[in-house]
Parts: structure tokens; C-alpha cells; sequence
């Protein structure tokens, strides 16, 4: 643990947690017919308080109709009908917004083919009363993924190892998206300038929880590899990963130097005006 971790732990130890409030489960979909109902049934079972919000970008396979009959018999399910296929980051980004307005005080991340087990829900929501932003994390101990070839887990693997170097972040697994985020958090990320727009969508909203100085827990979680349905994975998604993981990392290491240097005007350790004050009910 270096200096900067040991400042961090001891503060945290005396951070006092805000009660939670209400929590939205957010789950983007698109071409998600086979999964949705037992996704959403699952959520409901496991966490009866909790609301659920699809956020599903027109599929073509109907997915969002389905949705609304869904909604229509159970006042906790609403749906965010979006007019085309934006990318995982702009469905999650409406959907927070929308959340935010209704006044949700937590914003969860799932993806609807099950991979992210609802009834391990709960184990994240504890762990949110003492954070402000938890990971399900495949790569901790306790951690695991069932059902994915070797050459997806490399894949994984490897984007967060490569996330977790270029942009010297203390966590394990960077490209998840199984996640609670306590509103306060979401408020001090600045999403209006967030642009990521596939899985790199996570890794960036990582980088800024822990830049921006908040308490990020990761909880082991098994990943269930879908039975049903396509992944929306793709080499655009994951070109986009690589060259925006790499260009943050580069543009993080120049303005470190530049500070040192005095040839910025603001060195970039000041502290940013979204950093919770460790002292503050959130
Ligand atoms: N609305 C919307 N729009 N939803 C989308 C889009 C989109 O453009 N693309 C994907 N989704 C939805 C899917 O319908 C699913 O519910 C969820 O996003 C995840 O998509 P998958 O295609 O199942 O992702 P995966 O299994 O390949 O990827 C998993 O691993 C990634 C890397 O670790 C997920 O856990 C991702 O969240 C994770 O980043
Ligand atoms: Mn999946």
C-alpha cells in the first residue's frame, strides 16, 4: 500500500455512509426477447423493494414491448424506450438521468441475459451502505465466470489488467458492469462529458469514481455466461476500449509531467470540486 492508499484507507475508516434510499436496477437492452422476463423476475424476487428500469434501444426483436407488458401489470417496472441502437454508455447515461429525476438514491448496472445474477444483488447493496460505488468483480477472490471460452475470459482479463496499468487504477476487474452507484457518486462524476460508448463505457466511469477520490468496493460476484441470445460484443467495441484506455492513460501521464514541470496553469492534484468531503452525510 503506498502513501496515497494509507491516506485514503484512514479516511474512509472515518467516512460516515448517508442511508441508501430507494434503488433503481437499470438494464439496457437490446435484442433481449429470450431474457427479459426472467430477468426481470429474478430482479423483482430478489430485491422485492427495488424498482427496475429497461432502457432498450427500439431492438427489432421486440424486446421493449414485452418490456411494457411487464410494466403494465407491476408498478415497479418502467421502461425507457430509445429510438435506435446508441451503445451500452448513452443507454445507461438516459437511464441514470431518468433515475436521477424520479430520485433514486441508488443506480444499478445489469446486463439482461443473466450473466449478472440478481440474487446476488443484495451482497452489493451491503456493501454500498459502506461505499459509494461497488463492483461485482469477476477478477477478486471469491470472483469467477461460468461458461465463458478461454478466449473471452483472456479478453476480460486483459482489458482490465491493461486498464488497471495505463491508468494506474487499484482495481481488479475494470470492464464489469454489474455495479452500485449511490447517487451522490453519479452526481460528482460528471457524466455530461462523459462520450464512451460501448464496454469502455466501465472502464471510464471507474477512472472517474476513483479520480475523483470516492470509496470504490469491488464484491465477488460469478458471472454466468448467457444461454440465450447474442453477445453484442464486436471489434468496434473493443477498438474503441483500446484507444480510449490508451489515449486517457497517455493524456493522464502528460499532465502529471506538465505539472511537475509548471507548464500547466493548474497542476492536475488539485483537488477536484466533485471530491466528497469525507465528513459530509451522502
Ligand atoms: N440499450 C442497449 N443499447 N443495450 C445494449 C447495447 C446497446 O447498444 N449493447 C448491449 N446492450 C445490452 C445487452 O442487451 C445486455 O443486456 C448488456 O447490454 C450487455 O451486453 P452483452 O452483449 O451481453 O455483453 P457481454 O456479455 O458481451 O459483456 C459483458 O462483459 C463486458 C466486459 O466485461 C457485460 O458484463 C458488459 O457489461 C461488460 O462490460
Ligand atoms: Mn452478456
Amino acid at each position: 500500500m503506498n502513501d496515497g492508499d494509507a491516506n485514503r484507507a484512514a479516511q474512509d475508516r472515518g467516512r460516515k455512509f448517508g442511508p441508501l434510499g430507494t434503488a433503481l436496477v437499470i438494464i439496457p437492452t437490446f435484442n433481449e426477447a429470450e431474457n427479459i422476463k426472467s430477468i426481470v423476475g429474478r430482479v423483482r424476487k430478489a430485491v422485492p423493494e427495488a424498482h427496475v428500469l429497461v432502457a432498450d434501444d427500439n431492438s427489432p426483436d421486440g424486446t421493449g414491448k414485452l418490456a411494457d407488458e411487464l410494466a403494465a401489470t407491476d408498478d415497479h417496472v418502467q421502461v425507457l424506450h430509445r429510438k435506435g441502437k446508441e451503445g451500452l454508455g448513452a443507454a445507461y447515461l438516459a437511464g441514470f438521468h431518468w433515475g436521477m429525476e424520479h430520485g433514486y438514491g441508488v443506480l444499478v448496472e445489469m446486463d439482461a441475459d443473466g450473466s449478472h445474477q440478481p440474487e446476488e444483488l443484495p451482497r452489493l447493496l451491503t456493501a454500498l451502505k459502506g461505499a459509494d460505488l461497488v463492483l461485482g468483480s469477476r477478477w477478486v477472490p471469491g470472483g469467477r465466470v461460468v461458461n465463458w471460452p478461454r478466449s473471452r475470459e483472456m479478453i476480460s482479463r486483459g482489458g482490465s489488467l491493461y486498464s488497471r496499468l495505463a491508468l494506474d487504477l487499484p482495481l481488479r476487474d475494470i470492464t464489469g458492469g454489474y455495479r452500485a452507484f449511490r447517487r451522490e457518486t453519479l452526481e460528482g462524476l460528471g457524466l455530461d462529458e462523459v462520450a464512451s460508448q460501448g464496454y469502455c463505457f466501465q472502464v471510464d466511469l471507474a477512472r472517474r469514481a476513483v479520480k475523483a477520490g470516492y470509496h470504490v468496493v469491488e464484491v465477488p460476484i460469478t458471472f454466468v455466461e448467457r444461454e440465450l441470445g447474442d453477445s453484442k460484443m464486436s471489434r468496434d467495441i473493443l477498438v474503441e476500449a483500446l484507444w480510449r484506455v490508451t489515449a486517457w492513460g497517455v493524456g493522464e501521464r502528460v499532465g502529471k509531467i506538465a505539472g511537475r514541470t509548471g507548464t500547466q496553469e493548474k497542476p492536475q492534484s488539485s483537488p477536484s470540486p466533485s471530491a466528497p468531503s469525507p465528513q459530509q452525510p451522502s
